[in-house]
């Protein structure tokens, strides 16, 4: 199986989105669903008929429901500046308008080749972060941090920080690579093989903000023939709140999906969860971070199911 590093991206593209910024769904069911979201380690604030989820971090919100058939509504990204965002809707002759929703700020509409609805937004209030779990620090076999301290966990807020990816299932993906690139300056982090060149698995992408270090992967393309949500993916602060919030989810009885695991590619401590409508929800910790000079690369199939430990990628 063909590998390797050459720079897929030769030219770097102008620098448009900070990060992704929120997943929007619709549910049949509101109140299940605010209760699931509580019990994943959202903070939840209802609004009008809508959840509106937030993590530790400074943002009203990174998850959005309301009631309605089970669908995924949309995906939304945070552009680095209102210029940026404006020459943006400037390619798509789309239209920019207030947003509805708590914290004002405003955004612009797109869609994907498949169909899939993008908000670019921008100039939201940002509220005051939470401060999030603190455990002890960590003690490994060279570095000792933790000195005469115990390991407790008496804080039982959110542990969700922030939304750190989706995964969509596209119908054609060289069609949708070039339209994320183009609008949303999207770089490559890891392409993944696949019958030809013009026929890849799909890839990984991130933002690209220049020497600013971001997720490894912001966007997961999937080339499937078919155009579908796969999941969404929200930090956690660190490994114990991971198996913490593993631990209380099996408790409560939720539909496991897949992991305790490490992915290779993106290097990221996962743990899958189904929510009540079946949407496939992540919790992740110790991911890698890029920056423009790691350019891109090619991997197989088999590297990007492949776990450095614990279970695999189904
Ligand atoms: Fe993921």
């Amino acid at each position: 199986m063909r590998e390797q590093t050459t720079p897929l991206d030769t030219t770097v593209p102008n620098q448009g989105i900070a990060d992704i910024l929120y997943v929007r769904f619709q549910v049949e069911d509101l109140a299940k669903q605010q209760v699931f979201l509580e019990h994943f380690g959202f903070a939840v604030e209802r609004v009008d008929g809508y959840l509106l989820a937030r993590g530790t971090d400074a943002n009203r919100y990174c998850y959005i429901a309301e009631e309605g058939p089970a669908k995924f509504l949309e995906v939304g990204f945070e552009a680095l500046s209102h210029q940026k965002m404006l020459e943006i809707a400037a390619l798509e002759q789309a239209q920019v308008s207030a947003l509805e929703f708590p914290g004002g700020g405003s955004g612009v509409l797109l869609h994907d080749p498949d169909g899939v609805a993008v908000r670019i937004v921008h100039g939201m209030e940002q509220p005051q972060p939470i401060t999030p779990p603190r455990r002890a620090p960590l003690n490994t076999g060279e570095v000792k941090q933790r000195l005469g301290e115990r390991v407790s966990f008496p804080h039982q807020g959110p542990i969700v920080k922030r939304l750190g990816h989706c995964v969509l299932f596209v119908n054609d993906f060289r069609t949708s690579e070039a339209w994320y690139k183009s609008r949303l300056s999207m770089l490559t982090s890891d392409e993944i093989t696949g019958a030809s060149e013009d026929k890849p698995t799909g890839a990984f992408l991130r933002c690209n903000r220049g020497e600013v270090y971001v997720d490894h992967h912001t966007l997961f393309l999937i080339n499937a023939g078919k155009s579908d949500f796969n999941h969404a993916a929200f930090e956690v602060a660190d490994w114990d709140s991971l198996l913490l919030g593993h631990d209380s989810l099996r408790e409560q009885g939720y539909e496991h999906a897949m992991g305790i695991g490490k992915h290779v590619l993106g290097s990221q401590v996962f743990d899958y969860w189904k929510d009540p409508q079946g949407f496939m929800l992540e919790h992740f910790t110790d991911g890698d971070l890029f920056n423009e000079a790691n350019g891109s690369s090619i991997k197989s199939p088999e590297v990007a199911l492949a776990s450095h430990w614990g279970a695999g990628v189904a």
